[in-house]
């Protein structure tokens, strides 16, 4: 079964359906995207501050994939917001990752106490511009933040890719999001494995003969996010794939999101200021 895609904001489709790669197990990352893609996954998300884009990079070559196939996003690390910085570590990613062009490229992190966020939008606008990277956008985004970018650039970020799951609705940020054209995309989508025995999601998989992640992927889906899963589980990646042949209703949906208790797995923006990761 094909994956659906969203078209961004640019025109760019990008399939709903990704590979989360934060923590895999470095030596393995190569072969578990390969997986992935055998899966029917042709979308991964990697960042600079994960260390693996080159296997990402070996394991999109291995693939056979015609290049066209895979949507790849990556990210700007936290040390790099300076223009010439920018520039250069996005240079080291189309290296790592053996690529002319990368689909999506977004600012990592806001660091908010840095202040310099506006000035890293504007070196990924020069990237856009240059054609080497299809869509540009941001994680991790504050309404804000947002609205700075939105202010002091001329390219409308094409997603905003924020903490998003069952226990954590980001509801302000998802609708500033909305409000300009802007895909959210949820990462720990699974809540880092913590929702998934939750008895609202554990009684609604039951009744659907569906596991408890698939339910969960499947509430993404349906109110339009994007979604990576990481998994260095081999069934786990297969599982996670088959959410495309099932539907929750309107009251499976509406139980799911009143399961929001704001309840972060990850850093709070504002308060993210590292630079050495
Ligand atoms: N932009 C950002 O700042 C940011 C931050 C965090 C994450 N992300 C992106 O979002 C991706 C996903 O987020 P995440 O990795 O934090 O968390 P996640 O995908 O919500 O959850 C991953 C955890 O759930 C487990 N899991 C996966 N599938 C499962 C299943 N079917 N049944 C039971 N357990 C399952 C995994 O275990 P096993 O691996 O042991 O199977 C792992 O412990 C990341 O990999 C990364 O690409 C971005």
């Amino acid at each position: 079964m094909s994956t659906p895609t969203i078209t961004l904001n640019n025109g760019v489709a990008i399939p709903q359906l990704g590979f989360g790669t934060y923590k895999l197990p470095a030596a393995d990352t190569r072969d578990l995207v390969l997986r992935a893609f055998d899966a029917g996954y042709r979308h991964v998300d990697t960042a600079q501050m994960y260390r693996n884009e080159r296997a990402v990079g070996e394991a999109v070559a291995a693939s056979g994939l015609a290049r066209d196939e895979v949507f790849v996003t990556s990210k700007l690390n936290n040390a790099f917001h300076a223009h010439d910085d920018a520039l250069a570590a996005f240079d080291r990613t189309l290296d790592e990752l053996r690529l002319d062009v990368v689909d999506l490229f977004l600012i990592h992190w806001p660091l908010p106490a840095l202040d310099r966020y506006t000035e890293a939008w504007g070196a990924l606008e020069e990237i856009y511009g240059s054609g080497r990277a299809r869509a540009i956008g941001v994680s991790n985004f504050q309404p804000d933040h947002l609205q700075r970018v939105l202010d002091a650039g001329t390219v409308v970020p094409a997603v905003n890719q924020v903490e998003v799951h069952p226990w954590f609705a980001n509801a302000e940020v998802r609708e500033l999001d909305a409000a300009h054209g802007i895909v959210t995309e949820a990462w720990s989508p699974l809540g880092r494995g913590r929702v998934l025995d939750d008895p609202t999601i554990t009684r609604i998989a039951a009744a659907r003969s569906r596991t408890p992640a698939q339910v969960v992927l499947r509430w993404h889906v349906q109110n339009g996010h994007v979604v990576f899963p990481k998994s260095a589980t081999p069934s786990r990646i297969v599982e996670n794939a088959r959410i495309f042949d099932f539907e929750l209703s309107d009251a499976d949906l509406a139980s799911i999101s009143a399961l929001d208790r704001g309840a972060r797995t990850g850093s709070h923006p504002d308060h993210e200021n590292r630079t050495d990761r």
